[in-house]
């Protein structure tokens, strides 16, 4: 097969990483989660404490270098696959990423990527501007308290108590922040196929996605 792209987007917690990084793992095909990437370009501002709020913070892009391999993010060479997960990063990255200059060269970078590849790609806005003729587009949802709940799971497994309020309250602000943009908003492409994840476990959607991408080979 010469080149098959699937487009994953929906909101922050839907589980769209773990899902496209399984349908990878089990096709050999490349995975490339975006918002990992806007979330080391954050990483990088706030260590180099450049101005989060001046676009022209972000001419630091022109010498930095950010790849994603095999599930790991590299910021110039390093793995900072863990640091990217901080609270700092996440309440920040939602500004970094409102930026048409941060979008357009992680547009660039992504695009590059997919190439000529087998990719599943999961973000915000992959079907709609990045990968616009993907030959399969999917949006996944999933009601806001369940996905609250998976991310205070996730931390709890790591020895982390959060106040789960709190963290219903950090997710809807990061939709509406994400949703209502200027510059690449998360939307359902037009010719995505809509899954709501709420009651499903994590096989049944790589099973699912799986089985609409075999009817487009
Ligand atoms: O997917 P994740 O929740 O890690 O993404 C972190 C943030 O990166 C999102 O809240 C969003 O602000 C930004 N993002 C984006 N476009 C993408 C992927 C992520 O703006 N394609």
């Amino acid at each position: 097969m010469k080149e098959f792209h699937v487009a994953i987007d929906g909101p922050a917690g839907s589980g769209k990483s773990t899902i496209s990084s399984q349908i990878a793992q089990k096709l050999g095909w490349i995975h490339v989660d975006t918002g990992a990437m806007y979330r080391a370009v954050t990483l990088y501002a706030l260590e180099n404490q450049v101005n989060l709020n001046n676009e022209d913070s972000y001419q630091f892009l022109d010498n930095v270098k950010i790849d994603y391999q095999d599930d790991k993010i590299l910021l110039n060479g390093k793995d900072v696959s863990r640091e990217i997960r901080s609270e700092e990063v996440t309440n920040n990255v939602s500004l970094v990423s409102s930026f048409p200059y941060v979008r357009e060269k992680m547009v660039f970078i992504q695009q590059k990527a997919a190439k000529g590849k087998n990719i599943i790609m999961d973000g915000r806005d992959i079907g709609t501007v990045v990968l616009p003729n993907a030959k399969l587009k999917i949006f996944l949802t999933a009601n806001v308290e369940e996905r609250a709940k998976r991310r205070y799971n996730e931390q709890l497994i790591k020895g982390v108590t959060v106040d789960f309020e709190e963290l219903v309250n950090d997710i809807a602000i990061r939709d509406k922040k994400d949703s209502t943009r200027k510059e690449s908003p998360l939307k359902k492409a037009v010719d995505a196929c809509v899954i709501d994840t709420t009651y499903l476990t994590i096989e049944q959607v790589v099973d699912k996605i799986i089985n609409l991408i075999e009817k487009k080979e």
